[in-house]
């Protein structure tokens, strides 16, 4: 495999690979004004309605901490977690063994997985890292996954409704770094609208939640007849 496949650039692989230690702690830094990242993650599992013995597909899932929030909240799904990153996967399967998650190695674009077998599918902090077509590919497969009756949920970068929110959390975020690589694809996310992506992927958006503060947003989504 080469080292960009599936991501959406060179840096990006080259990053993962790099910062898969540092990751969680950058992740934690990132939630401390939302009330500290096990508080937020607990709301995510909230906005995903399980239910015992659901199944769930987690593309994107980076070293599984949605996955062990969710399976401290509904002990009983099943949750296959998928990432291109095997720092991150290795982290993930050591501090996951809980019997109801496994961790598949593919790449969320094209994950192999059972066609329509998920009542949930998962994409947490992952697109905005992503150009267009790449995220328009994960959530078409995203929708190829959920059952008829399931849900695609979508967690990502919310638009704070105040400047000077905004630049806080710029601030926070890391986005003055120069180069840094999730800028530019955040923006075009933002501006395209991730709810009109979902939609253009076969996908109708029936919920949105935020958090407080209004830093991070999901789209709940079921997947429409047609595609
Ligand atoms: C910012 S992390 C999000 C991790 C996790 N979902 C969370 O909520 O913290 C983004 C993850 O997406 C993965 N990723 C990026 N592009 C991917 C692709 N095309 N296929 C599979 N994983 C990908 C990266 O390896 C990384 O672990």
């Amino acid at each position: 495999m080469a080292a960009s496949a599936g991501y959406s650039s060179r840096f990006l692989a080259w990053a993962y690979a790099a910062a898969s230690p540092l990751y969680d702690l950058i992740v934690w830094w990132g939630f401390l004004p939302l009330g500290g990242e096990r508080r937020c993650r607990r709301e995510f599992v909230r906005w995903i309605h399980l239910e015992p013995r659901m199944r769930v597909a987690s593309l994107c899932c980076g070293t599984g901490t949605m996955e062990r929030a969710i399976l401290v909240e509904a002990p009983l799904v099943e949750i296959t977690g998928v990432d291109l990153g095997s720092g991150q996967l290795a982290r993930a399967r050591r501090l996951s063994r809980h019997p109801g998650v496994s961790y598949v190695r593919a790449d969320a674009t094209a994950t192999g997985l059972e066609t329509g077998a998920y009542d949930r599918v998962l994409i947490s902090l992952a697109l905005h890292e992503m150009t267009r077509p790449t995220r328009l590919a994960v959530l078409r497969e995203a929708r190829r996954l959920c059952a008829p009756t399931g849900r695609v949920v979508a967690i990502e970068h919310g638009r704070p409704a105040t400047r000077r929110a905004r630049l806080f959390r710029a601030v926070w975020w890391f986005f003055w770094i120069p180069g840094n690589p999730e800028v530019p694809t955040s923006r075009d996310l933002r501006a395209r609208g991730l709810d009109r992506e979902m939609a253009e992927s076969g996908l109708e958006v029936v919920g949105h939640e935020t958090t407080s503060p209004d830093w991070i947003e999901a789209f709940v989504a079921a997947p429409t007849a047609a595609v």
